[in-house]
C-alpha cells in the first residue's frame, strides 16, 4: 500500500459499474488479490465448533503444574492443540483429537468434597497436582499465551501509515486463543442444555466472528433449540413418529423472554464460573448478561436472531473481499475509542457496529468501489444461498469468485484520510447511508444519522445516535484530518496514525465543550435503548407490530 501523501486521480466509475462485466482490465479477481486464503464463514464456524466440543479448559493454582496437566491429559488420547494462558488463573485450553478422549477424561474426574458444591459436570476443570517433584515433564512443550499487551509505541517504527494500520490490525485482532475460548464457552452452554434439547445450538455472533473483533471483545451468543438446518443431524428419519411436547404460550418475543429467564437462572445457579447474571428481558431484544470467570469473557446470550447471525456472516464476507477492509475498520474503531467518540456500553454515541457500517459504506462509495453493494451480493446469491426467514430476505452470495475485480489501488493511509474527509463533508441532514445500493439516499425521518438495516430497509441501525454525538464525530474527523496532515513526517514523535490514537495530541481546538459531547446517561436506559433498536431491526418484535 502506498503512503498517505501519494494521491492518485481515478477515472469516474459509477456504483452500478461494480458488476460482473467490468473486470476486463485486470485478470486477478477479488479472491486473487487477497493475500490470505479465503475461508468461508460457515466452514470456519463448523470447524471451530467441532474444535470447541473436543476441548476442556483446566485451571491450576501454579503455572509449574501446566506440563503436568498436559501429561495427565495425554493419557486420554491424542492432543491436537494446547494453550496456556499465563494470567493469575493459569488456564490451559486443551483440544483433543477425538471427542471420546473428553468423555473419558470427564468420567475419571471427581467433584470437590464439599457439601455446598452443586455437583455439576462440565468441561471446566481444576487441576490439583499430587506430586510435582516426581515428574520430568518440564521438557514438554506447551504453547503459552501472555495476556495481550497492545503497545502503540511500536507503531512509531513502521515505515508507512499503511504499515502502521496493518500492524495495529494484526496486534489487535482476535487471536486464535480468544476465538477458541469464545467457541468453547458456547459449547459448554450447549452441553448444559443438551439433555432437554439435543439439537440445541449456541453460536457466537457479532465481533467474535465477524472478522472485526478486537482481542478482549465481548462474546455475543444466540441459542436455538431446533435450528432449521440442512445439516444431516437434523434430518428426521421416521415420518410417523413424533415427539410429544408442550406448547408455549404467547408470541415469539414472550417465549424468548420466558426461555431467557430460565436460562439465566440455570446459568446463575448451575454453570460453573458464571457470575453477575443480569436478565435484561424488557429490552426489545431480550438478553441475559453474565461474566464467565474461567475465560474472563463478558457474555450476552440472546434467543435465536437470524438478523444478527446473517449480519455477522455478511460483515465477515465484506472483510474477506479486500485486504484493506479490516485494517481500515480497526484503525477507525481505535481512533474513535481513543477520542472517546464511542464507548463499549451502548448509548447515544456511535457503536462499533455503526462505525463498521460507515467504513463499509465509504468503501462502496469510492469512485472505483472497493466493496460491492449489498444489492449486488443479493442479486448474485446462488440457489443454495437463498434464505428467507419470517418474510425477511437474507440472501446474498459469499462466493468470492462471483465478484469482479476492484480497480481501486488506493493505499490504506490514503483511504484513512479519505474516510475522514468523506464524512466531514457528508450531508447527514439530508442523506442516509444506504449500503444496499452504495449511495446516499434521502433520509426517511429526522434521525441525525440514518443507516438503513441491510435486511430491513425501514429500520435505522444508528437510531440511537443523537445530534451532539454526531457533531462530536464530525469534529473528531476534522481533527483527525488535521492531525494526519501535520504528522505525516516519520521524524515527529507521534507520526501517522499515532497522532490520532493518542488522546488529545495535536488536535485542532474544537468549538464544543467535551462535556457537551459526552454527557453521561443512565447506563441501564442506554443499554435498553440500543438493544431495543437492534430488535426492531432484527424483525423479532412481531408481537409488537
Ligand atoms: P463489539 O463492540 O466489539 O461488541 O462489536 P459487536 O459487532 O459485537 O457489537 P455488539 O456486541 O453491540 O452487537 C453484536 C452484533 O449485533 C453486531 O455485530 C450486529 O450484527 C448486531 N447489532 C449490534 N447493534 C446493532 C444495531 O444497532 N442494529 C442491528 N440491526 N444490529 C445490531
Ligand atoms: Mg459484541
Amino acid at each position: 500500500y502506498k503512503q498517505i501523501s501519494r494521491y492518485k486521480s481515478t477515472s469516474s466509475h459509477s456504483f452500478n459499474d461494480f458488476g460482473p462485466g467490468n473486470h476486463q482490465n485486470k485478470n486477478t479477481g477479488a479472491a486473487a488479490q487477497n493475500k490470505h486464503v479465503h475461508k468461508p464463514y460457515k466452514e470456519m464456524q463448523r470447524a471451530k465448533r467441532a474444535q470447541a466440543h473436543r476441548s476442556v479448559l483446566i485451571n491450576t493454582s501454579s503455572s509449574i503444574s501446566v506440563p503436568l496437566i498436559y501429561k495427565e491429559c495425554r493419557q486420554y488420547g491424542k492432543i491436537n492443540h494446547v494453550c496456556h494462558f499465563k494470567d493469575e488463573k493459569n488456564s490451559v485450553l486443551i483440544e483433543f483429537a477425538s471427542p471420546s478422549s473428553v468423555r473419558e477424561l470427564l468420567s475419571s474426574a471427581s467433584h470437590f468434597q464439599n457439601p455446598q458444591n452443586i455437583p455439576v459436570q462440565s468441561r471446566l476443570l481444576h487441576f490439583q497436582p499430587r506430586d510435582l517433584l516426581r515428574s520430568s515433564v518440564n521438557k514438554l512443550k506447551v504453547h503459552t499465551v501472555e495476556p495481550p499487551k497492545l503497545e502503540l509505541s511500536r507503531l512509531h517504527f513502521a515505515k508507512t501509515i499503511s504499515d502502521q494500520m496493518q500492524m495495529l490490525h494484526l496486534t489487535h485482532q482476535i487471536s486464535d486463543f480468544d476465538s477458541r475460548l469464545h467457541f468453547f464457552v458456547c459449547s459448554c452452554l450447549e452441553d448444559s442444555l443438551s439433555g432437554l434439547f439435543p439439537h440445541c445450538i449456541v453460536e457466537p455472533f457479532g465481533s467474535s466472528v465477524n472478522g472485526f473483533g478486537k482481542s478482549g471483545c465481548d462474546l455475543d451468543m444466540e441459542v436455538d433449540f431446533l435450528p432449521n438446518n440442512k445439516d444431516s443431524r437434523f434430518q428426521t428419519k421416521s415420518k410417523s413418529m413424533k415427539f410429544r411436547t408442550n406448547k408455549h404460550k404467547g408470541n415469539e418475543r414472550e417465549f424468548a423472554q420466558q426461555i431467557l429467564q430460565v436460562l439465566g437462572d440455570v446459568i446463575q445457579h448451575f454453570m460453573p464460573t458464571c457470575a453477575g447474571v443480569h436478565h435484561i428481558l424488557n429490552a426489545r431484544v431480550p438478553i441475559v448478561k453474565f461474566f464467565h470467570k474461567a475465560s474472563s469473557l463478558e457474555c450476552d446470550l440472546a434467543f435465536k436472531n437470524p438478523s444478527a447471525s446473517q449480519m455477522s456472516e455478511l460483515l465477515y464476507f465484506f472483510g474477506e473481499i479486500d485486504d484493506r477492509v479490516r485494517p481500515l475498520v480497526a484503525t477507525v474503531k481505535e481512533w474513535a475509542h481513543a477520542k472517546n467518540l464511542t464507548r463499549s456500553n451502548p448509548g447515544p454515541w456511535p457503536s462499533n457496529f455503526t462505525l463498521i457500517m460507515m467504513v463499509l459504506f465509504f468503501l462502496q462509495s469510492r469512485r472505483q468501489p472497493i466493496l460491492p453493494t449489498f444489492n449486488h451480493l443479493h442479486r448474485l446469491a446462488g440457489q443454495d444461498e437463498r434464505i428467507v426467514i419470517d418474510g425477511i430476505n437474507f440472501s446474498f452470495t459469499t462466493n468470492l469468485s462471483r465478484l469482479p475485480v476492484t480497480q481501486n489501488d488506493e493505499g490504506l493511509g490514503e483511504l484513512l484520510m479519505e474516510f475522514f474527509n468523506f464524512y466531514t463533508t457528508f450531508d447527514f441532514t439530508k442523506y442516509a447511508l444506504s449500503l444496499n445500493d452504495g449511495s446516499a439516499t434521502s433520509k426517511p425521518d429526522s434521525a441525525p444519522l440514518y443507516i438503513p438495516n441491510l435486511f430491513e430497509l425501514g429500520h435505522n441501525v444508528s437510531r440511537n445516535i443523537n445530534d451532539s454525538h454526531l457533531l462530536g464525530l464530525r469534529h473528531g474527523m476534522e481533527a483527525a484530518v488535521y492531525s494526519l496532515e501535520t504528522n505525516s513526517n516519520r521524524e515527529s514523535n507521534n507520526w501517522g496514525i499515532l497522532s490520532i490514537l493518542h488522546p488529545g495530541d495535536n488536535e485542532r481546538p474544537i468549538q464544543m465543550r467535551v462535556s457537551d459531547l459526552f454527557h453521561q446517561d443512565n447506563e441501564e436506559d442506554l443499554h435498553t435503548s440500543n438493544i431495543s433498536e437492534m430488535n426492531s431491526d432484527a424483525g423479532m418484535a412481531d408481537s409488537e407490530k
